[in-house]
């Protein structure tokens, strides 16, 4: 059922597969609301975590893992990807560990993620049927400044022709005067001048 969302979605390289295998085995348990919490806190643990996890680097070293075949049993270089691309996370974990994207430690590194986002989604589903699940992982503020004009919304001219939860600065440049790539610094600024007018 999952297997077109490898590499991305056949090596689209959008949401990572096995994020998004997680999220669907959510939706398949749980209630639709319950399932909207579990995808939210997965998505952004999934931004802020450095993968594969010591657990499942040692697990993997240990052969401790459900599978035959390990492509490398060494411990893997850690990465935290900022992002729920495959393309940001593979990208960014194959520049830091000097490993290509079609060497066979890149697809154990992978494999370990999917073990990773299973071990995750499974502690969360525990936790739902503990009734101690909460959200724990947050967006962090940086976006949610850049979101209060461009998340979904009804005033077209204040920046809502644009939504989205992802790590803006990951595209777009980020600093205090809050610009972005092809903006001026305070671009937002001529929005409140015509709103004063
Ligand atoms: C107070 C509302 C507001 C905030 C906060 C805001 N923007 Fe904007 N943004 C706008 C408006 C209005 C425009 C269109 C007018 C303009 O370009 O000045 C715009 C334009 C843009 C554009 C398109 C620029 C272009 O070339 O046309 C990008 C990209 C963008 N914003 C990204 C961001 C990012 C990233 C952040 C967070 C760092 C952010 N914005 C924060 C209101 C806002
Ligand atoms: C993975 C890369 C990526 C991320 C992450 C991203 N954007 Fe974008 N964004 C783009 C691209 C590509 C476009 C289209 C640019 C174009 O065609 O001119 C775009 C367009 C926009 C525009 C409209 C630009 C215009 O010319 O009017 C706004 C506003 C914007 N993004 C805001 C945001 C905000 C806010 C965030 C964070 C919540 C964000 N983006 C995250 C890549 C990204």
């Amino acid at each position: 059922m999952m297997q077109w969302a490898r590499g991305g979605g056949k090596g689209f390289c959008g949401t990572c597969g096995s994020l998004t295998a997680a999220c669907v085995i959510a939706n398949m348990i749980c209630d639709n609301e319950t399932a909207n919490q579990i995808v939210l806190e997965l998505h952004n643990w999934y931004c802020d975590t450095k993968f594969p996890s010591d657990l499942i680097n040692k697990m993997a070293s240990n052969k401790e893992l459900y599978v035959d075949d390990y492509k490398t049993t060494e411990k893997l270089t850690q990465v935290k990807p900022d992002s729920i691309l495959c393309h940001v996370s593979v990208t960014r974990w194959c520049m830091e560990s000097g490993y290509a994207s079609g060497s066979s430690e890149r697809s154990e590194r992978c494999a370990r993620v999917a073990a990773d986002c299973a071990y995750k989604l499974t502690e969360l589903l525990n936790q739902v049927a503990d009734g101690t699940f909460k959200r724990k992982y947050k967006i962090p503020n940086e976006v949610n400044q850049c979101r209060s004009c461009h998340s979904k919304g009804k005033p077209y001219d204040k920046g809502h022709w644009s939504r989205g939860k992802m790590r803006c600065s990951n595209c777009h440049d980020h600093n205090p005067e809050g610009t972005a790539k092809h903006v001026k610094p305070g671009h937002f600024q001529e929005y409140f001048k015509k709103q004063n007018k």
